[in-house]
């Protein structure tokens, strides 16, 4: 025994974390924040990400925020240098930033050409060009954590609509079966700089992008027609989970932060579930 707590388990590092004005990605940088590490939050909604780093600093700990779009490499590279600056280092960084589909998502059944381009870009390049952003950093201090949100989705194509009811989730899926892959391949290339890649691979939580599949289930299927959106996703849950409840911002951060930390320091090119027991490879 070390003597060390869980509030100290990540004292002295510096996290970065994308689309984290909201939903998984907030509740990543409080449980970081909780554990020790001092948090740079960045979205593409700026004044979240803003009111996310001050949430973290009112609770005594130490944040920034930047208005960042994935896409854009460059937009990551100026956040991560300014980051850098500021807090000294990045140690763990965790692309999380991601996408359901394009405009229009929630009453289509199925895809177009702008699903498979926003979530390919998003899900996909968005993790790549952090990763490129950051590793080099990692590489010359050969130390780093990088921890990818994927999603269960990219297991099994599971929780999409029956036959029939059209291919709305198709690029959502494939670009999550992509980011585990991706984990995998930089898992292998990064470890000889003792640089572990990892991926948590969520469940189900009720974030605005799960609001928006719970009304896309609700237009293709009529006998839905009467419930509400969250009540489309209790009885998703109920039907799904072994473990019967849905999973919550925080149980991914509590992953994340293990993987991040030095218990997990022979983890590296795996991807985790946090999903209850709802599909189990
Ligand atoms: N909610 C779920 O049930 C669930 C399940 C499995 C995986 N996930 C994954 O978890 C991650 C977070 O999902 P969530 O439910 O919190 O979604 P969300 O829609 O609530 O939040 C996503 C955040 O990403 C930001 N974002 C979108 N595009 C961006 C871009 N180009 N650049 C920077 N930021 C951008 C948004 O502004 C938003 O703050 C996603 O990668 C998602 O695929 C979610």
């Amino acid at each position: 025994m070390t003597g060390s707590t869980m509030s100290d388990q990540l004292s002295g590092r510096v996290a970065a974390v994308t689309g984290a004005g909201r939903g998984i990605g907030r509740g990543i940088a409080l449980v970081l924040a909780s554990r020790g590490a001092a948090v740079s939050v960045s979205d593409l909604d700026g004044a979240a990400a803003a009111s996310v780093a001050a949430e973290i600093e009112s609770s005594g700990g130490r944040s920034v925020s930047a208005a960042v779009d994935v896409t854009d490499p460059s937009s990551i590279s100026r956040w991560i240098d300014s980051t850098i600056a500021v807090l000294g280092q990045v140690d763990i960084c965790v692309p999380n930033a991601g996408v359901i589909g394009a405009a229009g998502f929630t009453t289509r059944k199925d895809y177009n050409s702008d699903d498979w381009r926003l979530t390919w870009g998003v899900n996909v390049q968005g993790l790549v060009n952090t990763a490129d952003a950051v590793t080099p950093h990692m590489k010359q201090r050969r130390y780093g954590k990088i921890v990818n949100i994927a999603s269960h989705g990219g297991r099994e194509p599971r929780g999409v609509p029956d036959p029939g009811r059209g291919s709305i989730q198709a690029p959502y899926s494939v670009s999550k079966a992509a980011a585990i892959q991706w984990t995998h391949l930089l898992a292998i290339e990064l470890g000889q700089f003792n640089i572990n890649v990892n991926a948590v691979c969520p469940g189900r939580l009720w974030t605005p992008m799960w609001e928006a599949i719970a009304l896309n289930h609700k237009a293709l299927n009529p006998e839905l027609s009467a419930l509400s959106a969250r009540e489309i996703f209790d009885r998703n849950i109920k039907a799904t989970m072994p473990l019967g409840r849905e999973q919550t911002p925080e149980d991914v951060g509590k992953a994340v932060a293990f993987l991040a930390s030095e218990d997990a320091s022979e983890i590296t090119g795996q991807a985790l579930n946090v999903n209850g027991g709802a599909i189990m490879n």
